[in-house]
């Protein structure tokens, strides 16, 4: 790899030295809380409004990101805490969603890996006994949500985010020596490769199945533009996911999937200077982008990288780097007077008050992109 990037070293080392140098102070400021987004220059708490909120696991894994990349113990410390402050959403387990995933893999996951913790450890295989629950044996998926209230009926629902939560059951696999999550995960994922990723590497972000026949219903826009368009994120959810999955069976066809749609974002990236709009299906204007579905692309890019044989590489960590590079370039906030890092996060397509905003896993997957740059693989999905 160490060819393809050595033009980028000196970028690389000197973004990680901005990154370390911010989020040292923001790690002891905002200690006490769980953030999501910034309110005038400041983290929110949403660890403290919405317990079981699916991005709840990002700001403690950000601080693992940061700890395995300088040993320094102010991230630990931070990140322990965020995940005692987490322990609020199991109580809250009526709200709980296949997000359990996202919330305790990267985050008590992590301590548990790295540390052996014991609390952490009970804290992850709560979380795989959740996620292995919402397997629906007969449909053969893994649903996403409980059904919110009596007129919305989610028993059939599967969403591409899934991708990134089946990585917790193939480890717990390994790590309990029960291949029952291994199957869900599989199933799983045999589902999303036939059911959400259409012929030309674009993706459904949700689909509706019977949950008797498993059979397709219906596609659901979710948070792109319409049906049939193609959320940026989901796309990364899926170039990400894919190359994971493959990670951790070595079965080639995940792979494949995963670069049929890296070839899918790539082309479409390009055409807008490697700054991903929020969907790349949708009309010329307002344009609107999102910030966190380049910052995850390039993480999945770099990991397919590592994982194909030489001539193939160049592909995917050229582009790669064109994007965080100019993510870095347009949207990075450096200042101390904002506690994020990335902005130009997009929570949705038609959500007005999501636009154009800091989001912690944008800064949670740049911090993880450089952290692979260089040179480091510790695989923290
Ligand atoms: N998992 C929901 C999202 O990507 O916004």
């Amino acid at each position: 790899m160490d060819k393809y990037l050595k033009n980028y070293g000196q970028w690389i080392d000197e973004t990680w030295d901005k990154l370390d140098k911010k989020l040292s102070k923001v790690a002891v400021k905002s200690r006490e809380k769980i953030p999501y987004t910034t309110v005038d220059g400041v983290h929110d708490n949403r660890g403290e409004t919405d317990p079981s909120w699916w991005t709840n696991g990002f700001w403690g894994a950000l601080m693992w990101i940061m700890y395995i990349g300088t040993k320094n113990d102010v991230y630990k410390d931070t990140a322990v805490r965020a995940e005692e402050l987490l322990d609020a959403a199991f109580d809250k387990f009526d709200g709980l969603h296949h997000d359990v995933g996202f919330m305790w893999n990267i985050s008590s996951g992590t301590n548990y890996r790295l540390f052996g913790d014991k609390e952490a450890k009970k804290r992850w295989d709560y979380a795989n006994a959740l996620l292995a629950s919402r397997f629906n044996a007969e449909g053969g998926f893994v649903r996403a949500w409980p059904s919110w209230g009596e007129n919305a009926d989610n028993t059939g629902v599967t969403i591409i985010d899934c991708m990134m939560n089946i990585p917790m059951l193939y480890r717990a696999s390994v790590l309990a020596k029960d291949d029952r999550f291994k199957f869900i995960a599989e199933t799983h994922a045999r589902m999303t490769m036939r059911d959400h990723i259409r012929p030309d590497g674009s993706v459904h972000h949700i689909v509706r199945h019977d949950p008797h026949t498993g059979d397709v219903v219906e596609n659901i826009a979710g948070q792109g533009y319409a049906v049939g368009s193609s959320w940026s994120r989901g796309q990364a959810w899926a170039v990400y996911g894919f190359v994971l999955s493959y990670l951790h069976t070595q079965n080639e066809e995940y792979l494949d999937v995963a670069k049929k749609v890296a070839h899918y974002f790539i082309a479409n990236v390009a055409a807008t200077d490697y700054l991903p709009l929020v969907d790349f299906r949708s009309p010329d204007e307002p344009v609107m982008y999102d910030s966190t579905a380049g910052a995850c692309a390039a993480c999945g890019l770099i990991e397919i990288a590592r994982c194909v044989p030489e001539h193939e590489k160049k592909i995917y960590i050229d582009a790669a780097m064109k994007m965080l590079v100019a993510i870095e370039k347009e949207w990075c906030n450096w200042e101390e007077n904002e506690d994020a890092v990335l902005m130009m996060g997009t929570e949705a397509y038609h959500k007005e008050d999501g636009h154009h905003i800091p989001i912690i896993y944008g800064d949670f997957f740049f911090a993880e992109a450089l952290l692979k740059l260089k040179g480091n693989d510790f695989l923290i999905w």
